[in-house]
């Protein structure tokens, strides 16, 4: 039986459900045979990231919604026996580690998503994964890097103050807005001990909005804490933005019918490894503080801006 490397659960969360079954469509041609969840930041698939922070989130698996096309999702955190038994003929031990890490991470549990749906109808499928006791779960997208890890935790102590449901945003500039979800939002009691600058209350929620109409500058970044109750808002839901159960359609459901949702405003960074325009600014991110090749990438990157401004300057 395996060990798992889970640390202590003070947020309570036992189950982190992973939406994975989408088709990367914004990451062709890549995307045509490797789930984007499984390109690298620098040499760690993202969706290893996630399996670390949910880890030390102290939960106990990892429901992974996949989709029949994407076997290799689950194959990443399976035994490599041969592979193992290779390097360490050879004496590798520190790649034997790099291979065995992400089986020891945590308990994955594959949930197949036939048709993509939706993000809502994703989602709903974990209702299977989780225990009859578990009020409450996290979903954690994977190509969302929200750092430091602990967002979550914090997550968990606005729902033990206020019940219900609680979602996480960044603050974006008025350029951005419109291409996120972009919550409404009013202020908390401050009695309640939280931190009223980065906790609120959420009474609406508007996907892309134009700048004009936004209600605020705090876009949705892939971590919930979802109570149980979103699973009868999610049966309830028609198909919304593109055709798609739209889990942003559930939530607004829940708020109009009285359910409390907060959000917590993350005071960290953000990378979206979805789309080439995030991904590559998160290797570059990820690269710059590797021990082993940050040093020398600084050197590559220093000389490519300067090729590349002395060719802009000789064309002005
Ligand atoms: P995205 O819209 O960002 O992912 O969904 P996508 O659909 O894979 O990407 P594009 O837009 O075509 O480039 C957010 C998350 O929800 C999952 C995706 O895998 C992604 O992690 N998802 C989306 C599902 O699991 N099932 C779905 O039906 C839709």
């Amino acid at each position: 039986m395996t060990n798992y490397l889970n640390t202590a659960n003070s947020a309570q969360i036992k189950t982190v459900v992973v939406p994975a079954a989408g088709h990367g469509t914004r990451f062709l041609p890549a995307t045509k045979t490797v789930p984007k969840e499984l390109l690298p930041v620098v040499d760690t698939p993202g969706i290893e990231l996630i399996a670390e922070e949910a880890a030390e989130l102290g939960a106990s698996r990892m429901a992974i919604i996949t989709s029949p096309s994407k076997p290799g999702l689950l194959r990443h955190f399976e035994d490599f026996p041969e592979l193992v038994s290779t390097l360490q003929a050879r004496g590798k031990h520190e790649q034997v580690a790099m291979v065995e890490r992400a089986g020891r991470l945590i308990e994955p549990v594959s949930v197949v998503q036939h048709e993509a749906l939706g993000l809502g109808h994703a989602v709903g499928l974990a209702e299977s994964a989780l225990d009859d006791d578990e009020e409450a779960f996290a979903v954690m997208l994977p190509d969302d890097l929200v750092l430091p890890f602990g967002v979550l935790e914090q997550m968990a102590e606005v729902r033990a103050s206020f019940g219900g449901s609680v979602l996480c945003a960044f603050e974006v500039t008025p350029e951005e807005v419109s291409s996120y979800g972009v919550f409404e939002v009013m202020e908390i009691c401050p009695d309640e001990g939280l931190p009223t600058e980065t906790v609120k209350q959420v009474i609406g929620m508007v996907e892309k909005p134009p700048a004009a109409e936004a209600p605020s500058r705090l876009a949705a970044a892939g971590r919930y804490l979802l109570d149980r109750a979103v699973f009868d808002a999610l049966r309830r839901i028609k198909p919304g933005q593109g055709g798609e159960l739209q889990l942003t359609d559930a939530i607004e459901l829940m708020i109009k019918e009285g359910h409390p949702v907060h959000v917590v405003i993350h005071q960290g960074k953000r990378h979206d490894l979805g789309n080439p325009a995030g991904y590559i600014p998160a290797c570059v991110d990820f690269g710059l503080s590797h021990p082993k090749y940050g040093r020398a990438l600084r050197d590559t990157i220093g000389a490519v801006l300067q090729e590349y401004d002395d060719r802009e300057a000789s064309l002005a």
